[in-house]
């Protein structure tokens, strides 16, 4: 028999790294479902009250063996508070005061109440004000998406059409936006523009509405008006119903093709498909008054170049009609944003402040310079 001696030898890389790797995928992977599968039982909206494992596995008509282990993950991940209380059992056992019951009272196991924490009070609970809801369905549709790498890869970009895709993301984006982001943003554009002259605002691809929504309620002189595609205004009418924002108005349209209207005092576009296209320029030059201000937000390349599982993601689906540029929040007809900044002035926009964002995006501001000067 030929003997293997080879037992001892290790291998020239050491193993730490390629386990690190998959014990940090694996764990990433768990801690997602962990997260669905709560949000898929019930577990947030039934401990919105404290219950102890038991009664949750009774109440979701889950394993009782799995559940308290099911409860201990989601403390660790910061999603559900523990606290141990003393059961009715053992209160008894105290009121009859015998020395040798109460210390079997306080060796017996306490098993732990669970409740909401604050972090998932305040985003997953669906009567929350900052309830993530339609985000987290859309990141699970994005994982379905990643379910099927392997048929991606072979056939290419799934196919989205606009119209429905942009009437789902717009209310996920209405949901991030509330949590700081739209606050910052207006309080930044405040700072920067005269907004007291403003009386006619554009919200370009403005999807929800809620930025217009916003400069209208800080400023009740201004008439809003927020761009968009037809089946997304018909949501945007909802957003401005709920806050009751009469001075706001949708325009439905399609900006490659229709005109966007004149006499803009402010032309506002974040995190806009178009935000880096050339074509758009002369359009929006041509709506805004002299004097007026156009703001832009998008995200530079410099921030996604690097990041090869952003990019893979970005180009995992594509629109019909419109496709993908390569790398993250880049489209076929867009330039790098610089480029597009550097554009500005061709048209007779003058760029006078750029503002990185706390979360990755640039903020420019241009103003459309008097011909008599
Ligand atoms: C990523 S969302 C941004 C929404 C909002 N401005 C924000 O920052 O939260 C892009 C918006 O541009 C709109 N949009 C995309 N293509 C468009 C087009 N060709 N004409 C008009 N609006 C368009 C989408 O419907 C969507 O509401």
């Amino acid at each position: 028999m030929k003997v293997n001696d080879d037992i001892m030898e290790t291998p020239v890389l050491g193993a730490d790294r390629f386990f690190k790797l998959m014990d940090d995928s694996i764990r990433g992977l768990r801690e997602y479902r962990l997260i669905e599968t709560a949000l898929e039982l019930g577990v947030f909206e039934a401990l919105k009250t404290p219950l102890q494992a038991g009664e949750l596995a009774e109440r979701l008509g889950c394993d009782p063996v799995l559940v308290p282990h099911f409860c201990e993950a989601l403390v660790r991940l910061g999603l559900l508070d523990s606290f141990e209380e003393i059961g009715e059992a053992e209160e008894e056992l105290q009121v009859e005061e015998s020395d040798e019951k109460a210390e079997k009272a306080e060796k017996s196991p306490v098993s732990p109440w669970y409740v909401n924490s604050e972090l998932s009070a305040a985003y997953l609970l669906k009567e929350s004000p900052f309830s993530q809801q339609h985000y987290l369905s859309e990141k699970f549709r994005n994982v379905a998406l990643w379910a099927r790498l392997p048929e991606l890869m072979r056939k290419g970009p799934e196919l989205v059409e606009k119209g429905p895709f942009f009437g789902e993301v717009i209310s996920c984006m209405a949901e991030n936006a509330r949590c700081g982001l739209l606050q910052e943003t207006v309080r930044t554009v405040m700072e920067n523009v005269d907004f007291g002259n403003v009386r006619k605002l554009l919200d370009l691809g403005g999807g929800h509405g809620l930025y217009a929504i916003a400069f209208a309620k800080i400023n009740e002189q201004l008439e809003a008006f927020v761009f968009d595609l037809p089946p997304v205004t018909v949501k945007t009418k909802q957003y401005i119903e709920k806050y009751g924002a009469s001075n706001v108005d949708v325009i439905p349209g399609d900006f490659f093709k229709d005109e966007l209207g004149t006499g803009y005092d402010l032309v506002f576009s974040s995190f806009n498909p178009g935000g880096k296209v050339p074509e758009l320029i002369p359009k929006i030059a041509s709506a805004l008054n002299e004097g007026g201000v156009f703001v832009t937000r998008q995200v530079p390349e410099e921030n996604t170049e690097s990041n090869p599982l952003f990019n893979l993601d970005w180009n995992l689906w594509t629109f019909e009609d419109t496709k993908k540029g390569g790398t993250g929040y880049c489209f076929e007809n867009s330039v790098p944003f610089n480029e597009y900044v550097g554009m500005l002035g061709d048209y007779g926009l003058e760029v006078f402040r750029t503002l990185d964002m706390k979360e990755g995006s640039r903020m420019v501001f241009a103003r459309k310079v008097n011909k008599s000067n």
